[in-house]
């Protein structure tokens, strides 16, 4: 009788084991519909629970963490000397951005916002206050920049289709070679989230790059599986400067 319970635990023990195995060996290998699937079903609850909302050194930052981690690698890897932001809202990101070139020991922001709020200081920071698209706020960031500058532009304020669209063909030659033209929130209008926004960040994003030979999109800056900007890390590849 001992003998067998002893066979029937060995059995079910090794039965389960290999049930284990089967079911983690599959993991590994997730088909591809079923793959994106699983990214946009925890994206949209990542989105839906407002995740996104935290701070950064006590201040609020609208990023991903994992799209923080891309801003990291990037800004480390292309060592821009500028980089321009639309969109400051309470500076959590621009804030980012100077804590890293601390660390690098190099660069300096302009980021701009069309509300006067009250950004944290630091010496790397420089706050324009106005529309980004408009002729006085441009002026203002040219001022900024100069020869062998190394520029990267980040799009991140009113992200309806045509505000966006304006946006790129006002900043992207600005953007140095080898550095990144970035489009946020372009997860909007369903992709995946935000079903209903109407045409957003990603729809600019395609009529732009339909015209445009200077920028490839970075697929592999979406490696963390989760980021606000799909096709939104725009490389630029040439200039025609
Ligand atoms: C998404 S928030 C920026 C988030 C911020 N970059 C961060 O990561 O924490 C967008 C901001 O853009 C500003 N904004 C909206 N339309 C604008 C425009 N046309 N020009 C400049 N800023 C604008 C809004 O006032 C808002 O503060």
């Amino acid at each position: 009788m001992d003998e067998i319970i002893r066979r029937l635990r060995r059995f079910s023990f090794e039965k389960l084991f290999r049930v284990v195995r089967t079911t983690l060996n599959k993991e590994k290998n997730i088909p591809g519909r079923e793959r994106q699937e699983t990214i946009d079903n925890f994206h949209k609850l990542f989105f839906q629970d407002r995740c996104d909302r935290f701070k950064w050194f006590g201040v609020d930052i609208i990023k991903y963490p994992t799209d923080l981690i891309t801003y990291q690698e990037i800004i480390y890897e292309t060592k821009p000397d500028l980089i321009i932001e639309c969109g400051t809202n309470q500076g959590g990101s621009a804030l980012f951005f100077a804590h890293l070139f601390d660390l690098i020991g190099r660069g300096e922001i302009v980021t701009i916002d069309i509300y006067n709020k009250n950004g944290p200081k630091h010496n790397r920071i420089n706050y324009l206050n106005g529309k980004s698209t408009s002729r006085e706020i441009l002026e203002q960031v040219k001022s900024f920049l100069g020869k062998g500058k190394r520029v990267m532009v980040i799009l991140d304020s009113d992200h309806d289709k045509n505000n966006v669209l304006k946006e790129l063909k006002a900043y992207n030659k600005m953007v140095s070679e080898g550095c990144y033209l970035i489009v946020e929130d372009s997860n909007m209008n369903g992709h995946p989230v935000h079903k209903n926004f109407g045409a957003g960040p990603m729809e600019a994003i395609e009529e732009f790059m339909e015209n445009n030979n200077d920028f490839e999109v970075d697929k592999t800056r979406e490696k963390f599986l989760l980021t606000a900007n799909p096709r939104g890390f725009l490389k630029k590849i040439k200039s025609k400067n």
